[in-house]
């Protein structure tokens, strides 16, 4: 079949030092894009490496016009360099692969469909059910646990939002303000880009075999900045993925309050009114707020999820339950902590444990009792 025009896909490789595989990676690509008729371009952008990675791409692109090399010289980094491919690459829909074969070419084909049959973006998962990590030593599956975790806070639909395999519609970053540093450019994206759906395939992360990796202690600082800086300007700009989850956290507040007035109200009522003695008033008052503040969060907080609930009613009733009771908990716990070991004043020790249950239970509820997330595509 003969190709002409503009590819429909752009594989954007970034490399730095990558002599020992990046010709293995190219070919590869390439008989996955003509075995599976796919038109593609291959974009390798470079960071001016000196183990000779450059030449090798030359050769190749000398004899294949689909295969391209930018050669950057400033601002070294990962995520620049995907920045940099996002807007030199031709084709509609980008995909993002590493070059050691951390990432399996393989899946090329099943993520560009994916991207073709309607998602905005397509996200290769080591954490989703069939995925996972061959050979990494437990420091790195607990540092990278850590960051998925950071990460799932502002993106909790995505089970692995820093990933470095994904495919996009090219319109979800053309236009987006991304802030491209450090590592995790698929963060980036999810955080600041343009896009409405999303789906995960799962795949094994196989360790590279050649070369080494780059990670530093410095990536993972930038990467908490990268975190707040996100989840700041999502609040300021007022619009994406981001921002739907700062309004979640907003409304569990509010709903938070309501309940405080159901159950000071009650316990006056039911105390003054009905006679009962103040402890059994309570203690109706205190489960008609919790019953209050699930059936609103139930209707209200969590319901704009475009969301399929994976737990029953009574079973997310159960959860919230059981949260509050943690969450209670935990209230009395940094309350006798701060007041007795802080020498802190007691009224401003409950604020603190006020404000901590109040994040746990956001945090608990929205992984669990509302556990759910967009629909899968396939
Ligand atoms: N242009 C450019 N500039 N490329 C770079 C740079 C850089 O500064 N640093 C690394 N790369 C390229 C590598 O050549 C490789 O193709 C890819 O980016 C990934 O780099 P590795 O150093 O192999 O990354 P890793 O295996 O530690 O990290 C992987 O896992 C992360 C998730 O935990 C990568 O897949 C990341 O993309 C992913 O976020
Ligand atoms: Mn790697």
């Amino acid at each position: 079949m003969l190709l002409t025009g503009n590819p429909k896909l752009s594989i954007i490789i970034p490399t730095f030092n990558e002599s020992a595989n990046i010709g293995r990676m190219i070919d590869s690509i390439l008989s996955i894009l003509r075995n599976s008729g796919i038109h593609g371009e291959v974009l390798v952008v470079d960071d001016s490496s000196r183990d000779g990675t450059i030449r090798i791409v030359q050769e190749i692109a000398a004899s294949n016009p689909e295969v391209r090399i930018i050669v950057r010289e400033d601002d070294p980094g990962l995520s620049q360099s995907v920045v940099e491919g996002f807007s030199a690459a031709k084709g509609d829909i980008l995909l993002v692969i590493d070059a050691d074969f951390s990432h399996p070419p393989s899946m090329i084909p099943e993520m560009y469909n994916a991207v073709c049959s309607g998602a905005d973006i397509a996200v290769g998962s080591r954490y989703l059910k069939g995925g996972g990590i061959e050979d990494w030593p437990l420091k790195r599956r607990i540092i990278s646990l850590g960051a998925t975790g950071m990460a799932r806070i502002l993106v909790p639909e995505v089970t692995d939002p820093v990933s470095g395999f994904f495919a996009l519609k090219r319109s979800v970053v053309s236009d987006a303000p991304l802030r491209p540093r450090g590592y995790k450019i698929l963060l980036e994206v999810l955080g600041r880009g343009r896009w409405v759906t999303v789906t995960e395939l799962p795949f094994t992360f196989h360790d590279r075999e050649a070369g080494e990796s780059k990670l530093r202690m410095s990536t993972m600082t930038e990467y908490a900045a990268q975190v707040i800086s996100i989840a700041l300007s999502a609040l300021v700009s007022r619009t994406g993925h981001v921002y739907s989850e700062w309004m979640r956290l907003i409304k569990f507040g509010l709903v938070g309050l309501s309940g405080i007035v159901v159950n000071m109200g009650l316990l006056y009522l039911l105390t003054e009114y009905a006679g009962l003695y103040y402890l059994v008033s309570a203690v109706v008052a205190i489960e008609l707020s919790i019953l209050n503040n699930f059936i609103l969060n139930d209707l209200w907080t969590f319901s704009s999820r475009r969301l399929i609930h994976r737990y029953s009613w009574i079973k997310r009733l159960f959860a919230f339950h059981i949260i509050a009771a943690g969450g209670l908990l935990i209230n009395l716990g940094v309350l006798y902590l701060l007041t007795e070991f802080g020498g802190i004043y007691y009224m401003v020790a409950n604020l603190a444990g006020i404000l901590v249950a109040f994040l746990w239970n956001f945090f608990l509820n929205r992984h669990l009792t509302w556990k759910g997330g967009v629909p899968r595509l396939n």
